[in-house]
């Protein structure tokens, strides 16, 4: 039966969680409880959890700087529980509604050449490939940036 979804700002309650949800999603260059605890107490940037009848099953931290153009992705994960419903797809959205109410025209991200699901997901929702940085995770692999663009008066 398909749940109750709601997207909201983190709380400061949400960090076990948010912690724990991390160590499941990211093997490596995972945040660490007080990276998230800043992340979500930060004002230049907005921590966002999707929750599932009450229950976070994903969460996206957005980063957003006054000079710059684009809103970065600098974080999305959907709890493996979840995954397949198209939850990473509403919080892509969600960060499209916020790039366009604060006048940006694109949302930027980078993401691991060996991340296959995201990859697969950036590109369904149409990002393109924008540039390489190589050697660019500690495992060695090389990030692609991807960027997608936002119209203000039509946000995704
Ligand atoms: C990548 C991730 C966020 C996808 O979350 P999700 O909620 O399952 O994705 P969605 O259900 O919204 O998928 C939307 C589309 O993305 C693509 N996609 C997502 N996961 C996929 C997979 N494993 N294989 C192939 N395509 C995939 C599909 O095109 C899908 O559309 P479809 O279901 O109609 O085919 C999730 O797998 C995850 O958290 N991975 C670990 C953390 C991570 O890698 N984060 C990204 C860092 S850059």
């Amino acid at each position: 039966m398909a749940g109750v979804v709601n997207i909201r700002v983190a709380q400061r309650a949400d960090v076990p969680e948010l912690y724990r949800l991390e160590q499941l999603c990211f093997e490596t260059e995972r945040f660490s409880r007080r990276q998230i605890s800043y992340l979500v107490s930060r004002s230049n940037g907005e921590f966002l959890v999707l929750t599932e009848n009450g229950n976070i099953a994903g969460f996206m931290v957005l980063l957003v700087r006054r000079n710059s153009a684009g809103v970065r992705i600098y974080s999305l994960a959907v709890s493996p529980d979840y995954r397949g419903k198209q939850y990473a797809k509403q919080l892509i959205s969600k960060a499209g509604q916020v790039a366009a109410s604060l006048g940006k025209s694109f949302l930027h991200l980078e993401v691991s050449h060996a991340n296959f699901s995201a990859i697969q997901l950036y590109r369904k929702l149409e990002f393109q490939i924008t540039g390489k940085r190589e050697r660019y995770y500690k495992d060695g692999s090389d990030a692609w940036l991807m960027r997608l663009g936002v119209n203000p008066s039509k946000p995704s």
